[in-house]
């Protein structure tokens, strides 16, 4: 078992360098777009906070070469103090002489928040220098960031070799939210997959294969399955270099005992016409699932228990395509099943087709949550001590 900020004792006066995963979007008058990453922040913040320690945070916003003055970290700190007021400061370095002095200048219950860690480009190289520097603002390292975890950065990982360490209540809540999930999921468990891409999902299925009851296909990636059972499927996208792959992975399931459903009907463009068709012709594009795989699908949700849903099953972004995705969504917030959405894209289009308070975890983490669901360990995870 890691050790949690639980077990963090006596910590009052204490340096604590805390890592968070604030890589919220901004619109181009730096406000939050959507504020969940931080919002998720706030109980590990408060809990270290009310004991009184000196509480150094540190994120990355974006992927920043350089310093870029519309990716600062100040829009984050303007919202904290909203929720500590008269705690929090924000300093507009990383390292460096000002930033030791705002620690040295620190009182107890005071919140420093730092500038944007990819602004230094040592961050992402785990640069040994960069890692004593981070290190020496701090007693005890607190990594919260699971949106980051799947990487070794300096901050996440390099840091937490030098400092006594613990996680945070957001790392510890998504640890226990997929454990739970793959190793006693409430039956029928259903995992949706979509996304354009096979080569992506691949460790994914084949991980929930044996373990999830069904499997609903969708998306981009659904095409690939499809011309591996020798369905036609016109011009739309497919990974031909993963066809056997994806027929053997079809088998394997069977063997395993794990349905697996594929669309049967399609949205499909023809030129520039949108159409709806069982049978995708050579110049059709399908680009979402149809009216009776919306009902196959639908209908799956509906008997679930648990339900993991990773990728938009159509191109939703365009409204001529978003049916079957906002359908889905639809289907998960109405069920009473234990429902789990993960990866950036999936958590996008649940927000922004308005469902996503009716999900009981949504992750917030991306490559992080599909780590995990590949039944992966996560590095800066892993470099926690353990009880
Ligand atoms: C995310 O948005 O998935 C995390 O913040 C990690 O960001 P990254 O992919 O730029 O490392």
């Amino acid at each position: 078992m890691k050790r949690t900020i639980r077990d963090l004792k006596n910590i009052e006066g204490k340096r604590i360098l805390l890592r968070c995963d604030f890589n919220v979007p901004l619109d181009k008058y730096g406000d939050i777009l959507d504020a969940t990453r931080v919002y998720e922040s706030l109980p590990t913040i408060k809990f270290l906070n009310d004991q009184g320690c000196k509480l150094i945070i540190c994120s990355h916003l974006g992927r920043p070469k350089g310093y870029d003055k519309f990716l600062s970290l100040f829009p984050v700190a303007v919202y904290l103090m909203k929720h500590f007021p008269n705690k929090v400061k924000f300093c507009p370095k990383v390292t460096g002489k000002e930033v030791d002095e705002a620690v040295k200048n620190m009182k107890n219950g005071d919140i420093l928040l730092l500038e944007n860690l990819r602004f230094d480009p040592r961050e992402e190289q785990n640069d040994p220098n960069f890692v004593k520097e981070l290190a020496s603002l701090a007693d005890i390292y607190v990594d919260d960031a699971f949106g980051v975890a799947h990487r070794k950065h300096a901050s996440n990982y390099g840091v937490a070799l030098k400092l006594p360490n613990a996680i945070g209540f957001l790392i510890e809540k998504e640890l226990n939210v997929f454990a739970k999930a793959f190793e006693n999921p409430a039956r029928p468990f259903v995992a949706i997959f979509g996304g354009a891409k096979v080569k992506d999902k691949l460790l994914l299925i084949n991980n929930v294969i044996g373990k999830a009851d069904t499997i609903l296909i969708g998306g981009g990636m659904a095409y690939t399955f499809l011309l591996s059972q020798g369905y036609n499927v016109g011009n739309s996208i497919v990974d031909l270099d993963l066809v056997d792959e994806a027929k053997e992975i079809l088998k394997t399931a069977k063997e395993k005992h794990t349905k697996i459903v594929l669309p049967v009907d399609h949205i499909a463009l023809c030129g520039n016409k949108v159409v709806k068709t069982t049978v995708l012709e050579q110049d059709m594009v399908g680009l979402d699932i149809g009216a009776k795989t919306i009902k196959l699908f639908t209908n799956e949700i509906k008997s679930a228990g648990q339900i993991i849903w990773n990728g938009p099953v159509g191109k939703y972004e365009d409204p001529r395509f978003k049916k079957g995705t906002l359908n889905v969504a639809k289907a998960i917030a109405k069920s009473s099943a234990y429902s789990i959405v993960g990866g950036g894209d999936s958590v996008g289009a649940v927000n922004s087709l308005g469902f996503g308070n009716k999900i009981d975890h949504l992750s917030t983490g991306g490559g992080a949550s599909m780590k995990l669901m590949e039944g992966k360990t996560l590095p800066a995870v892993e470099v926690i001590d353990t009880l």
